[in-house]
């Protein structure tokens, strides 16, 4: 079974996906802990209902990058953790701590990755004009939003649709997508060839 960290920023409601997923037994994983880069945010708080302790690790508490993410590899080896997932985790992480850490790292991303990467890709998308939206769960490179996709989920726009709507209609999706990719991935049931993924049955 993976020991699996989970890095959030904010909401924790990709958090509770995989929490409840975990819960049923449809995941099996241990998540020795949650990584939070921001103190007080709701996922924080998702964290703690589940009984999963909690790290607050803010950058601005570090004289450097390096320090920051040097702290975050001691507790990531003190927990001898396998696999980081980025559930709305919105910090940039280094090409040195992806390769310093040197295992798998997911994130989830609301837009159908090559398009949008980076942040607020539900408005993009939407001022785009673009007639169909969704989510990306991805291997993280040192390149932002641009490792190998592991799996997509595809939505239409609606004429009427809003950023808020928009990004809501994304978010179930978001929810059922990233729990399904933790599992594939912590299960081993996967291959890499070149940029593809490919997902064993
Ligand atoms: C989600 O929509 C996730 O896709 C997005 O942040 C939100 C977090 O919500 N992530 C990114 O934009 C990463 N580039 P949550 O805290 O409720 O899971």
């Amino acid at each position: 079974m993976k020991n699996i960290a989970v890095f959030i920023s904010g909401r924790g409601s990709n958090l509770e996906a995989i929490l409840k997923k975990r819960s049923s037994g449809y995941i099996e994983c241990s998540i020795p802990f949650v990584l939070s880069n921001k103190a007080d945010v709701l996922g924080l708080q998702v964290a703690r209902k589940y009984g999963i302790p909690t790290y607050v690790i803010d950058l601005k508490s570090f004289p450097s990058r390096k320090d920051f993410e040097a702290e975050i590899l001691r507790i990531l080896s003190f927990h001898n953790i396998d696999m980081i997932v980025l559930a709305g985790y919105m910090a940039i992480l280094s090409k040195n701590f992806i390769e310093s850490f040197g295992k798998a790292i997911i994130n989830i991303h609301p837009s159908l990755l090559p398009s949008f990467p980076g942040l607020n890709a539900q408005k993009r998308t939407l001022d785009y004009g673009s007639k169909f939206a969704g989510c990306t769960v991805h291997f993280v490179s040192a390149e932002v939003d641009g490792g190998p996709v592991i799996l997509q989920d595809v939505i239409p726009l609606f004429d009427d649709d809003t950023e808020e709507t928009l990004t809501m209609r994304i978010l179930e999706r978001e929810h059922l997508l990233l729990p399904e990719a933790v599992k594939i991935i912590s299960e081993d049931r996967f291959q890499v060839i070149g940029r593809r993924v490919i997902i064993e049955k």
